[in-house]
């Protein structure tokens, strides 16, 4: 009893998620294993939205779960994320967090303060503008706006 149809009978994994999958892997997982990933966590914020990995997975029905949702901080500072928490009388983080949940993103930002802990929790009751969202899209950078390593290019632990 191997591989995927021999975890299936034994009920041992129901819900599979993967990490740092880009299409080619989603693909070959999908055509050649069988499996559709229920989730994908993949790095995603404004400076980086990673569309087409999140258009592929919609497009499967696999979730995007976003990591590093706050661009690691570097996008706190930003003047446009600044003006735009101003004028929404939030936080920049909240405005960027909230962002990332109107579009369907799983997000776990990370803080080691609590008061911070709380304030990226407390995105729940407000929405963004249009205007705002439109803003927060044209942040996109590409490449350039990644901050953490590349799934095509980052070192693989091999045994
Ligand atoms: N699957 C993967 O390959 C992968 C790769 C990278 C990261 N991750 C995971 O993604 C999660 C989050 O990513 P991350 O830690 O890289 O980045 P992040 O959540 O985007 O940003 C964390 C940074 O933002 C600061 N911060 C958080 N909330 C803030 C607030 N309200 N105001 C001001 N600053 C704030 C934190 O500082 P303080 O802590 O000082 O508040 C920290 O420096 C982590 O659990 C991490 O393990 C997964």
């Amino acid at each position: 009893m191997a591989g995927v149809d021999g975890i299936r009978r034994r009920r041992g994994a129901r819900h599979i998620g993967v990490s740092n999958f880009q299409i080619p892997h989603l693909r070959r997982l999908i055509d050649e294993v069988g499996v559709v990933p229920e989730i994908n966590q993949i790095e995603a914020h404004p400076y980086l939205p990673n569309n087409d990995v999140r258009d592929f997975g919609a497009g499967h029905g696999i979730l995007t779960q976003a990591w590093s949702p706050l661009a690691r901080g570097a996008i706190l500072d930003d003047p446009q994320v600044r003006a735009l928490a101003e004028d929404l009388g939030r936080t920049p983080a909240q405005v960027v967090l909230r962002w990332a949940i109107e579009r369907g993103d799983v997000i776990f930002p990370k803080s080691v303060h609590p008061e911070r802990q709380l304030e990226n929790l407390s995105i729940f009751d407000f929405s963004l503008p249009p205007t705002a969202r439109e803003v927060l899209d044209g942040l996109d950078r590409g490449e350039a706006g990644r901050q953490g390593s590349h799934p095509d290019t980052m070192d693989l632990i091999t045994r």
